[in-house]
């Protein structure tokens, strides 16, 4: 089957394992696919719904196009691009933000988490984040959504917009109801040092996460010091259920080396960690180390990286604005 893909990242620095693993690997794959169009978009509008340094967050935009091309993405093949420059984004996100209901974005459990205790002080852009990721989609009529675990329920909102915009204008079929493409397994990576914790890039000690910029030292490195257990490892998945760090190391080797976690559930078993880390390292070093190098040697070439995100902008922005102006037409703009 024809797949329209989109996805996107937000250039909030530190792309680590759990992007990659969680999403960017699948990207690369449904790439790969002749068959397949796929659009990955820089979400900058999503990044600044928590405070981020001007600065900072030109030089990150980059480094996120310049991590998808050293990760295999081919931008010749793909669309590329930023999503402020297409104006039809923020617009759409407006229009559907009057479509969907407070009681449905009131349900969102990342709002929750990322808000933290005092709600009164999130900004309004973090609690209305999700309608604008939908209006992302929606424009492209896409047909998959490769995303982690975690923004499952922001496709599942996406999905309830298309079809109370389609059914409240009488307009069967006008956005096309996305699926989400999320891994089965691992597709929720865990921090190094709290195995119950996700891996994330505001986690302040940056031994919880192996960035996508480390070197090989540095990956060495976290990898001794990575939480572990008392145990040696498993001889079964059932005794995962209580060693969630156990399970992440385990699941982080299975899905680098494409091999499944029976298997190395098998082979490990009995082992201490000590030599699983060394064999876990090396799988680490011989997929992120060409990926860091890569990225480090793209940020050199901001000429390049601004080419591609100035031809997909052109690319992108000639489907969104057709589709922004029949919205503009069936609401009665
Ligand atoms: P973000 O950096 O929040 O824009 O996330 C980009 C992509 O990475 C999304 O598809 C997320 O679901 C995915 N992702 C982020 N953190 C993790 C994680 N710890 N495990 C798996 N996927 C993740
Ligand atoms: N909200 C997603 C995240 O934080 C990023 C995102 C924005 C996205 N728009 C999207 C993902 C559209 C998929 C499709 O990970």
């Amino acid at each position: 089957m024809n797949k329209k893909i989109f996805s996107g990242v937000q250039p909030t620095g530190n792309l680590h394992l759990g992007n990659y693993l969680g999403a960017i690997k699948n990207f690369v794959s449904l790439n790969n696919d002749k068959k397949n169009k796929c659009v990955f978009c820089v979400v900058d509008l999503h990044a600044i719904t928590t405070k981020q340094d001007p600065k900072e967050l030109k030089n990150n935009i980059r480094e996120t196009v310049a991590t998808f091309v050293a990760s295999g993405i081919d931008p010749k093949r793909s669309i590329i691009f930023n999503q402020s420059q297409v104006k039809a984004h923020s617009e759409t996100a407006w229009i559907l933000s009057c479509v969907a209901r407070m009681g449905w974005l009131n349900r969102m459990t990342q709002f929750k988490e990322k808000a933290g205790k005092d709600k009164e002080k999130a900004s309004v852009g973090l609690y209305s984040y999700p309608v604008l990721m939908a209006a992302d989609i929606l424009l492209y009529d896409t047909s998959h959504v490769p995303v982690g675990e975690d923004q499952k329920q922001h496709l599942e909102l996406c999905r309830d917009i298309a079809q109370k915009f389609n059914n409240d204008f009488e307009v069967i079929d006008f956005f096309k109801i996305p699926e989400p493409l999320i891994q089965k397994e691992f597709s929720r990576i865990m921090s190094l040092k709290d195995g119950s914790r996700k891996m994330s890039k505001s986690e302040p000690s940056d031994l919880s996460r192996i960035n996508l910029t480390d070197d090989k030292d540095q990956i060495i490195n976290k990898i001794k010091k990575a939480k572990t257990d008392i145990f040696p490892l498993p001889s079964n998945k059932e005794e995962l259920k209580d060693r969630p760090e156990a399970k992440n190391l385990l699941g982080i080797f299975s899905s680098l080396t494409n091999t499944s976690l029976d298997k190395n559930i098998n082979n490990f078993s009995g082992k201490n960690f000590s030599e699983f880390k060394e064999d876990l390292s090396q799988a680490l070093v011989d997929k992120i180390l060409p990926i860091s190098n890569e990225i480090k040697k793209l940020l050199n070439e901001k000429k390049y990286l601004d080419e591609i995100l100035l031809n997909g902008y052109e690319k992108a922005n000639e489907i969104a604005s057709k589709k922004i102006k029949k919205i503009h037409e069936i609401v009665g703009f």
